[in-house]
């Protein structure tokens, strides 16, 4: 090899190592939550509806009383979501696992259930409990108000049960919530009835249907289908709305007849 060729084949070896190593272009870093400069801001208001404070992880026995699944029958509720075995299911806002324990079952040893909390303490209570089942198909991640933590794609399933009224950042966890489902994913919204003056809550603590269809929609999301007939809740099912699922019309919700001493 002569002097040229080795300078020819140095500055190549040097021109790669620049591709390896050189920063992401500014559009790819404009469009991920983790790299950007600033946090996105907090909001106290969000399309007309007040955002509720987090719940602290102090209160966290109250998420596994005993008495919650004749309250709102969380089996029902996890029975209707479509969860398969196999699945990779995201309980987003997880708490100390009330619901998380449960959906490691049903996914099975294949499946693996994401459990998101932003209290490291509410983490570290759903592994102690996880431990004490032997239960090893979950995985703990720690989020940030704006940004969940989620792989792009890899959701099938995301569930919130009475957490999203708590986002002070909704934009932002919506973009990222939709980014972590897969074509097909659905996003599921467990949520306390407004409509309901029986539904014992602090208004601050509840939705209204339209209210939750119209935030949704307005982050590219479809409502697909609705689940009314949990005691105290609203179950909707949203998917991306460039998924190749039909949306479905918003049922206002209206007290069933039969139904009205047994939420009381
Ligand atoms: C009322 S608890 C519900 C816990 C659990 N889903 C259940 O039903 O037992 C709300 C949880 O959502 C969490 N949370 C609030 N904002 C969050 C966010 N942006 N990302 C992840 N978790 C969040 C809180 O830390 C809290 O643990």
């Amino acid at each position: 090899m002569t002097r040229q060729h080795h300078r020819h084949a140095f500055a190549l070896v040097f021109i790669l190592l620049l591709v390896t190593v050189a920063p992401a272009p500014a559009e790819d870093k404009k469009d991920s939550n983790d790299q950007q400069d600033e946090p996105p801001k907090p909001v106290k208001v969000y399309m007309g509806r007040r955002v509720a404070q987090t719940m602290h992880w102090l209160g966290a026995e109250w998420l596994i009383r005993q008495r919650r699944e004749r309250e709102e029958r969380a089996s029902v509720m996890l029975a209707n979501l479509g969860v398969k075995s196999g699945m990779t299911v995201c309980d987003l806002g997880c708490g100390n696992g009330f619901h998380t324990l449960k959906l490691a079952a049903m996914v099975g040893k294949k499946g693996r259930v994401l459990g998101v909390d932003i209290q490291k303490p509410m983490l570290d209570m759903l592994m102690k409990r996880a431990k004490q089942y032997d239960i090893e198909n979950i995985t703990p991640v720690l989020g940030l108000t704006y940004d969940p933590k989620l792989k792009p794609g890899s959701c099938d399933i995301i569930l919130l049960v009475d957490v999203y009224h708590e986002f002070d950042q909704p934009e932002p966890m919506l973009k990222a919530m939709r980014k972590a489902l897969n074509r097909t994913g659905r996003l599921v919204l467990v949520e306390f009835r407004m409509e309901d003056p029986d539904v014992p809550i602090k208004l601050l603590h509840k939705m209204s249907k339209p209210q939750i269809a119209k935030e949704l929609t307005a982050n590219g999301y479809k409502l697909v289908r609705q689940y009314d007939k949990l005691p105290w809740q609203h179950m909707m099912f949203f998917e991306r709305d460039d998924s190749p699922t039909k949306a479905v019309k918003l049922i206002p919700w209206q007290k069933p007849k039969d139904d009205q001493k047994e939420s009381k």
